[in-house]
């Protein structure tokens, strides 16, 4: 598929959302229009489920919460991803698959193949092209968002335990698939990462829409 499919990923208050907004203007600012969005949402059926899955007030087991996301996922690739790609845009998603490996595996201690086959099937096999990881102790990353504005979703309240086994599975994905996964330094300033970012990125824009 022609285009740029490039995701972002990383643990609560990795400041990965930060990086994807800078990074969408730098884009605009060079004449390329990204699509921009996120998971689980980005359309309105998979933005509903989006608000059941983030919600304290639902406790949905581990299965209930692995196949909402792979919905989500689904209703996303199918309506918004594929045609952005084909149409040979530039599509920055605020996670994706990677996400429901390390919350759903790691996190949860669901069976990684079988997350990975529910993943290959909700999204055709569409995987990204690149992958930025933003690394950080699951410790400052809780305490960047326990001080940052707005109420915590239901996962940003797991455990510190949780969240060190979604970095952890976030690390073992990045080593087996080096080619995709740029791991990022989050702990670094957010200049510096900007930085980062944007050569990872540069280097594989299509010719087409390359710009100094
Ligand atoms: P969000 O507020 O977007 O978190 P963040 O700013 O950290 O990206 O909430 C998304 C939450 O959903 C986040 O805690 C990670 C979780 N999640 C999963 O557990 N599995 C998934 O497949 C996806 C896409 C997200």
């Amino acid at each position: 598929m022609p285009g740029l499919f490039v995701t972002f990923e990383g643990g609560e208050g990795s400041g990965k959302s930060t990086q994807l907004a800078r990074l969408a203007e730098r884009l605009r600012a060079g004449g390329v229009d990204p699509l921009v969005t996120r998971e689980p949402g980005g359309t309105p059926l998979a933005e509903g489920i989006r608000a059941l899955l983030l919600d304290s007030g639902h406790a949905p087991g581990a299965m209930a919460e692995a196949l909402l996301m792979v919905a989500a996922r689904a209703d996303l690739v199918a309506t918004r991803l594929r045609p952005a790609l084909a149409a040979g845009r530039v599509v920055l998603c605020d996670r994706y698959g990677d996400s429901t490996l390390a919350y759903q595996g790691g996190g949860r201690g669901l069976d990684a193949a079988r997350l990975a086959d529910w993943n290959r099937t909700a999204t055709g096999g569409l995987d990204p092209d690149l992958t930025l990881l933003f690394d950080l102790p699951a410790r400052v990353g809780l305490a960047r968002r326990a001080i940052a504005a707005g109420t915590p979703n239901r996962l940003d309240l797991e455990s510190e335990g949780f969240h060190t086994r979604v970095r952890e599975r976030y690390l073992e994905l990045a080593r087996t698939e080096p080619a995709r996964f740029v791991v990022l330094d989050a702990t670094r300033e957010p200049e510096e990462l900007a930085a980062s970012v944007w050569s990872a990125v540069s280097e594989r824009l299509p010719a087409t829409t390359r710009k100094s």
